[in-house]
């Protein structure tokens, strides 16, 4: 109880003093004109509506106020656990059909999606598995499905594509029990009132590209955004002192269609490197980096506004004006916490040219495995300069035998710059390469746009494998200034000689006075020049002990040695180890604190939970295996 009240109390002054921080801004830029909503946002659940239903499942939750920040806190009789399908509490099959019929039909019963490749689904159909055998591996095969998500690991493995359909049963393991495949804004709401109300887990799928399968969770009803597609070009948007060209997005557009769009209108937009990546969704919510990041910042950076139902079922705008705190928390703050996002609107950037380049070099004859890592050294002494400039750089370094090992550029890219420009930015590098003996043919490029670069470089992604698992850090530049930067290459090396792979980025966030960089991006971006993601992989028939034990090196060792390098940097919660360590401060920094306060005093009943979201450390979920868990279980609160 005593626990409870300072916990409260601490709250309530973080949140004062942030509170405070935000009204001079939100005044002085006071704008009531701005465009803001699709014709489906207007659609929303009305007190009327409700009470021509049932309001005991369909209710809204209590307003938000700082009176409900003793709610969570000091309610002895929150359930301990959320309903499970098959217990006294879970809702009725009348329920379920009442709650179908308000959504209009958009009730969609789980079938796991290889369920076509086993005996005991009505489902099973041997062409139909050779369908998802053959697709597995495909990202938009996972997208278009309402429940799949890309990491079966943390699904649980219970329903992988087989050819032998009597070698086990399918189940719905880690998969949400129901999704609402929603249209409209009243959709969500429903939905989020009866999740509530009823204390069946939420979880939120776009389109299930996290590294943690934060998007999927047993028998939880699942609010599904992939169909809210909408694409609006504002060709001269004027809002909050902002006067350009802006996008507004519905949350299931995916990277490659709003680079399309960008491009049709000739305009520049920030995303992801990935083709599917849903961008309103996690991709804005956890920071998202970009090829352009290097140039003009994060893709969080670059929201003007979003509409967002709240936990408590109420549907606001969240930008400077309004609910500035809810804006600053959404823009980083993670994915499934603090509500579901309908549409954000972002701002674009005039066309620009784009020059990559792509080269491989690799040990051989002339070049030792430590002429191969002076490479490496090399190129990360060059990563200030280059992001200094915009540029960006997408590589691969693996090990392909006993002290052979592989560089692959895929690509770099400079932004705005011509040919000529580029070259002179990345000559001092290739000389660097050349004085070590390493000859290489690198590929240059110019191109008009954003998009044909895009489309000319970037390799279509593989997903849904089951034979790695992967960490990030974001190290600071000083890693790669000459003081530390052979301590750097060392803890990297290490990890690539034990079997690592790495998929390295070499990025920043740029300062840009012209947007809104105030908001809860992990701090650790701001200061980074390298964002390094690292996997360790298995045999694909590899036994739990081994799959553990290679978790347990990637966590334990590689990531310790290279968090080592970098005390107090962080990692990237989208691209993050599901097992990072203290991941409060990796995945938050220094705003883990007050994104704590918000949760309590948005989500006092703990609607939202993700694995490594704020306030996820308040919660469990039942029977996992260590180092390799699942949202195969219950969803319990810790006591
Ligand atoms: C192959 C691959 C390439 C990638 N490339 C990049 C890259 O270039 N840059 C980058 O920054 N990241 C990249 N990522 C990571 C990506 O940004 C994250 O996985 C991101 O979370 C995906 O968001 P999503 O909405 O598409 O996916 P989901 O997995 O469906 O959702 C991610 C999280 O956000 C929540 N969420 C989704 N939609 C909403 C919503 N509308 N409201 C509230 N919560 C929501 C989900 O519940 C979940 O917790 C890549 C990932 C993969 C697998
Ligand atoms: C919801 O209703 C639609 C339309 O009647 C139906 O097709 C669908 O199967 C129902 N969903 C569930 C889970 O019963
Ligand atoms: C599948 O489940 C059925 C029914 O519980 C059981 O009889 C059968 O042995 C199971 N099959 C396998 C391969 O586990
Ligand atoms: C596209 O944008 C660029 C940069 O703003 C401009 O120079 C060019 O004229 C535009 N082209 C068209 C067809 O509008
Ligand atoms: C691209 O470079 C031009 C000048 O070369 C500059 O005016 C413009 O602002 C740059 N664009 C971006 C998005 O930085």
């Amino acid at each position: 109880m005593t626990a409870a009240i300072l916990r409260s109390t601490a709250i309530a002054a973080i949140l004062a003093v942030f509170a405070d921080q935000t009204t001079a801004a939100a005044v002085a830029l006071k704008c009531r004109s701005c465009p803001s909503r699709f014709a489906w946002e207007n659609d929303q659940l009305t007190d009327a509506a409700i009470a021509n239903s049932d309001a005991s499942l369909f209710g809204f939750g209590s307003d938000v106020r700082a009176a409900d920040l003793n709610v969570r806190a000091d309610t002895p009789d929150l359930p301990a656990c959320k309903a499970f399908p098959g217990d006294a509490s879970w809702p009725s099959q009348s329920d379920w059909n009442l709650f179908n019929t308000t959504l209009d039909g958009a009730l969609i019963q789980t079938v796991p999606l290889a369920a076509s490749c086993y005996n005991n689904w009505p489902q099973h159909d041997a062409a139909a598995c050779q369908d998802v055998i053959s697709h597995w591996n495909d990202p938009h095969f996972h997208v278009n499905d309402p429940t799949s998500a890309m990491f079966p690991l943390y699904q649980g493995r219970t329903c992988m594509p087989t050819d032998d359909p009597s070698s086990s049963n399918c189940t719905l393991g880690g998969y949400a029990a129901y999704s609402v495949a929603v249209t409209k804004v009243s959709q969500i709401q429903l939905a989020l009132n009866f999740a509530r109300n009823t204390n069946v887990r939420l979880v939120v799928k776009n389109t299930g590209h996290d590294f943690g399968d934060k998007s999927i969770g047993a028998g939880a009803l699942s609010v599904w955004t992939h169909n809210l597609k909408d694409i609006e070009f504002l060709a001269d948007y004027k809002c909050k002192g902002f006067n350009g060209p802006a996008f507004r997005l519905g949350s299931g557009v995916e990277t490659e269609d709003l680079y399309r769009a960008a491009e049709q209108n000739n305009v520049t937009v920030v995303g992801g490197e990935c083709r599917t990546v849903g961008i309103a969704g996690g991709y804005i919510a956890g920071g998202g980096h970009s090829p352009l990041s290097s140039l003009v910042g994060m893709g969080a950076d670059q929201v003007l506004s979003m509409e967002v139902v709240l936990p408590n079922g109420k549907f606001v705008t969240a930008n400077k004006d309004s609910n500035p705190d809810l804006y600053w928390a959404l823009r980083g703050g993670g994915g499934s916490t603090y509500g579901v996002v309908t549409s954000v609107t972002v701002r674009a950037y005039p066309q620009i040219p784009v020059t990559t380049m792509t080269f491989m070099f690799t040990t051989g004859a002339d070049v030792t495995a430590d002429t191969f890592f002076a490479g490496l050294g090399a190129y990360m002494s060059h990563f200030d300069a280059f992001t200094a400039a915009g540029a960006y750089g997408y590589f691969l370094v693996v090990g392909t035998g006993p002290g052979e090992f592989l560089f692959n550029m895929m690509p770099m890219w400079g932004n705005n710059m011509t040919k000529p420009q580029f070259v002179s930015l990345v000559t001092p590098f290739l000389d660097d390469l050349a004085g070590l003996g390493i000859s290489l043919t690198p590929v240059i490029t110019e191109y008009p746009s954003m998009y044909s670069a895009y489309t000319g470089t970037f390799p279509p992604e593989n997903v849904g494998p089951t034979d790695s698992h992967a960490a990030s850090r974001l190290f600071p530049k000083e890693n790669f200034e000459s003081a530390k930067r052979d301590e750097t290459l060392s803890a990297v090396r290490h990890a690539i000689e034990g079997g690592g792979v790495l998929i390295g980025y070499n990025i920043r966030s740029a300062p840009n006075p012209s947007v809104d960089q105030a908001n809860s991006v992990n701090p650790a971006w701001r200061k980074a020049t390298g964002f390094f993601i690292l996997a360790a992989t298995w045999a694909p028939d590899a036994t739990d002990d081994k799959i553990q034990q290679a978790s347990e090196t990637l966590t334990n060792d590689w990531m310790a040695k290279w968090r080592a390098v970098s005390p107090g940097a962080g990692s990237y919660m989208s691209e993050g180890d599901i097992n990072e360590p203290d991941f409060q401060q990796s995945f938050y920094g220094e705003y883990y604190p007050r994104l704590y306060a918000m949760k309590q005093q948005y989500d006092p009943t703990g609607l939202f939970y993700a694995p490594t979201a704020v306030g996820s450390e308040d919660w469990y979920v039942t029977d996992q295996v260590p180092w390799i868990p699942t949202q195969n279980g219950r969803l319990c609160r810790k006591a």
